[in-house]
């Protein structure tokens, strides 16, 4: 069982400005709903219980949006508009938020080490990155299928991948490794965005992880890396020189939230299937 999700979500959102001088990325909506509540309600759908959420400066809106504001219950309450609130109440209630921050931005593998204080060193749990937008229509969430494939393989690290164009390899942490049975593989090696001549597969990681605890001690021991940054990536192919991690060829549809041309595509997708 997966109780936990580790949401990072400390990251500027850059490519966003000028609007995400004020409002955090991951409150970005598509449709009505921030990314970060479709990541929850993912995590929601594969039995996580808690929301382990990564913020830094500027992000106390995600805390706002994850509670009752008062005033606006007040409002709405009886009125024909109530029924908006239907899908941010019915999370609420179905889940705990905690949240820690992270004080310098030094890449995923230290804000994933940063949530070790909300997570703790007991259970495996899952890494969602908000920006990866998954969209499953009425099948299983790409963490559902996930945390399915852990419960056969409880002490193994599973990345979420898809093939990408050989020259996108630079935007991803790349995978290789040997098939062990249909959508599965065991990682023998793996490399943060490599150049597209030097990449060891068009295997590319996207934002679902689950993580066995023991990747705390390898993250607080892992140098900076590719962008002078700590990679999870790098951490991982400690544990994938154990066989102990597998990449899972997902089912669904994802979209790169993280793009403005794939947020674009997931607002107009969204829009046409769920309307
Ligand atoms: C991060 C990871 C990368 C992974 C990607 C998925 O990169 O470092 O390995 O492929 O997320 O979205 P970022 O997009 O934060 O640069």
């Amino acid at each position: 069982m997966i109780t936990k999700c580790l949401f990072p979500a400390a990251g500027y959102g850059t490519r966003f400005l000028p609007a995400t001088k004020a409002i955090p990325k991951e409150m970005l909506p598509v449709l009505t709903k921030p990314l970060l509540q479709y990541g929850v309600e993912e995590a929601l759908s594969a039995g996580c219980q808690v929301m382990a959420i990564v913020t830094g400066r500027g992000k106390r809106a995600i805390e706002d949006h994850f509670d009752i504001s008062y005033e606006l219950e007040q409002q709405i309450r009886g009125t024909s508009k109530e029924h908006y609130l239907d899908e941010i109440r019915a999370v609420m209630e179905r889940c705990t938020f905690t949240y820690t921050r992270q004080k310098q931005m030094l890449g995923l593998g230290h804000a994933i080490l940063t949530g070790e204080a909300l997570i703790g060193r007991e259970e495996s749990f899952a890494v969602i990155l908000a920006d990866d937008l998954c969209d499953n229509g009425e099948g299983k969430t790409v963490l559902h299928q996930m945390v399915q494939i852990h419960a056969r393989y409880p002490d193994h690290c599973i990345v979420a991948i898809e093939e990408i164009p050989r020259d996108q390899t630079d935007k991803y942490g790349i995978v290789a490794g040997e098939k062990i049975e249909e959508g599965l593989i065991r990682v023998e090696t793996m490399v943060e965005k490599p150049a597209p001549d030097e990449a060891p597969s068009t295997l590319a990681i996207i934002g679902r992880y689950i993580l066995v605890p023991k990747i705390f001690e390898i993250l607080a021991r892992t140098e900076a890396g590719r962008g002078g940054e700590i990679q999870i990536t790098d951490a991982l192919l400690e544990l994938a020189r154990q066989g102990r991690v597998l990449a899972y060829r997902f089912q669904g549809r994802r979209f790169d939230c993280g793009s403005v041309e794939g947020f674009v595509e997931a607002t107009n997708y969204f829009y046409r299937t769920r309307k």
